[in-house]
């Protein structure tokens, strides 16, 4: 039987009453929904609309059917999912309940409404992935900053326009992802804490017909509070469009790292060398190794940043309060939520498995003229404006090209003929230390700046650690060890 159909003679024409169901793809919130469901409970206890019993008879048959959700054999999700007579998950718990206490299974749903209760089961979704992938983002980041750490002080060129601009250490360029992770995770926790509001006792819009104390759902939901309106909680999806927001500055940033890293793996580069475990080859030709993981998720960005559209679409010009198009933002949601989850992670044992090929990098910054820079604040230190330093290292690299040689092989006398400054010292000053250590600034990479550089992300990475918990990958002890040295 319907939840509603006492006031209806006609029975649902079959296909549509498929069509509206919810319970095909929110059968993922039946955890939130039993969690909810129990405050509630504790609120109508303290109402004294249900007695001590009769609360606790309710929350053991809620228990039980989140542990049959949960159940080891995985059969939970093809159970609820498969359920035809549920129209969506809050119906399905009603209906379990019903089985097993009767009558009181249906008392729970005096003075609530589904409206706040699928409010209230989505924020508690957001607030857990939210916090499940900042698990992962901290977990990736921190695989990120062993293989800074291993690669020591392995230099590689630094890119602008794609162009060999300056060297940089390996470790420079693999914390520049592990900052963007990390602004990652407080994105999250910023969508999380304005998510953080309990809707339960908002009713269907006006607020719920009994005098329930909020704060006793609220608080046993680890909410802050109650959502102070009842029309705006009961129609509010805002946390959704900024979690998927959130989700596809993640998947830039995944998708930046994918890029470089197929790039860095072709032939030209060889920079890296793809962990076959994560490659694919060719059906017609034998030689083929692809970085299809790499690719994949360059290309998972359209869905994801697909849904925090499609999600802002469904919002836009819609009336107050509760509208069924609140549903169509369920999809969307677990969808790019599960494909995060998933990308990173595959991207967390990607990385931890990839190799650096640290000779062809250090070769590549031989040539290219990437101590220009350098040798122009060489002669910055002996005097000469930059401005005019630009000029005479230019001049000299233009001398270099046609002869065929790098700035370091001139001869003084050669080095002479573009400016006067130049002395014997000036071939100390261009070598791949000093061109580096010359970035000696904050956020630069000379080698002892990105050494406290590294401390600091590790410090951060391990306090978020410590919070969130270490997501497992999977990884074996075996592994961990082989590749610690690459
Ligand atoms: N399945 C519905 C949804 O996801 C639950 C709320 C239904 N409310 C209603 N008044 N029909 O939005």
């Amino acid at each position: 039987m319907k939840m509603w159909s006492g006031r209806f003679r006609e029975p649902l024409d079959p296909l549509f009453d498929q069509w509206q169901r919810s319970l095909p793809f929110d059968w993922q919130l039946l955890p939130e929904e039993v969690a909810a469901s129990k405050a509630h409970a504790l609120a109508l206890e303290a109402a004294g609309v249900l007695t001590p019993d009769e609360r606790e008879a309710l929350h053991n048959a809620l228990d039980l059917i989140a542990s049959r959700f949960h159940a080891a054999d995985n059969s939970g999700p093809a159970w609820v999912a498969s359920n035809q007579q549920a129209e969506d998950i809050h119906h399905f718990v009603e209906l379990q309940l019903v089985a097993t206490v009767q009558d009181l299974g249906l008392k729970l749903h005096t003075g609530r409404s589904r409206n706040e209760q699928i409010a209230t089961d989505l924020r508690l979704y957001v607030r857990s992935r939210g916090q499940m992938l900042q698990s992962y983002l901290g977990t990736w980041a921190e695989i990120l900053l062993n293989k800074a750490r291993a690669a020591g002080e392995a230099v590689m060129p630094a890119y602008t326009h794609l162009q060999r601009a300056e060297p940089v250490l390996i470790a420079h360029w693999l914390t520049a992802y592990a900052e963007m992770l990390l602004r990652d995770v407080s994105r999250l926790e910023d969508c999380i804490r304005r998510a953080n509001y309990c809707p339960l006792g908002s009713g269907a819009v006006a607020g719920a017909t009994l005098a329930l104390d909020r704060s006793i759902a609220a608080q046993a939901l680890g909410f802050a509070g109650p959502t102070p309106n009842s029309m705006d909680a009961t129609s509010d999806r805002d946390f959704v469009v900024e979690f998927l927001q959130t989700l596809t500055i993640i998947a830039l940033h995944a998708s930046r790292f994918a890029e470089e890293i197929t790039l860095f793996a072709t032939a030209e580069f060889g920079f890296v060398e793809l962990p076959e475990a994560f490659s694919t080859g060719s059906s017609a030709m034998p030689q083929k190794k692809n970085p299809d993981l790499t690719e994949l998720v360059r290309g998972k960005v359209g869905r994801i940043n697909g849904a925090a559209q499609a999600v802002t679409l469904q919002l836009k010009g819609l009336p107050l309060a509760y509208n069924k198009d609140l549903q169509e933002t369920q999809e969307p949601l677990f969808q790019a939520t599960i494909a995060i989850h998933q990308m990173l992670h595959l991207l967390a044992k990607f990385t931890h498995a990839l190799r650096f090929r640290t000779e062809r990098m250090q070769e590549a910054c031989k040539t290219g003229f990437m101590n220009a820079m350098a040798a122009a604040t060489y002669l910055v230190h002996k005097g000469v404006p930059f401005r005019t330093a630009h000029e005479k290292i230019g001049n000299a690299v233009r001398y270099c090209l046609e002869k065929g040689c790098e700035l370091g092989d001139l001869s003084l006398e050669e080095l002479r003929q573009f400016g006067a400054e130049f002395d014997e010292d000036f071939f100390a000053a261009v070598t791949l230390e000093a061109t580096l250590d010359c970035h000696d600034v904050l956020g630069g990479t000379a080698r002892a700046q990105v050494r406290a550089s590294l401390d600091g992300l590790q410090e951060r990475v391990n306090e978020l650690i410590e919070v969130r918990g270490r997501a497992d990958l999977g990884l074996n002890a075996a592994s961990e060890v082989s590749h610690a040295d690459s």
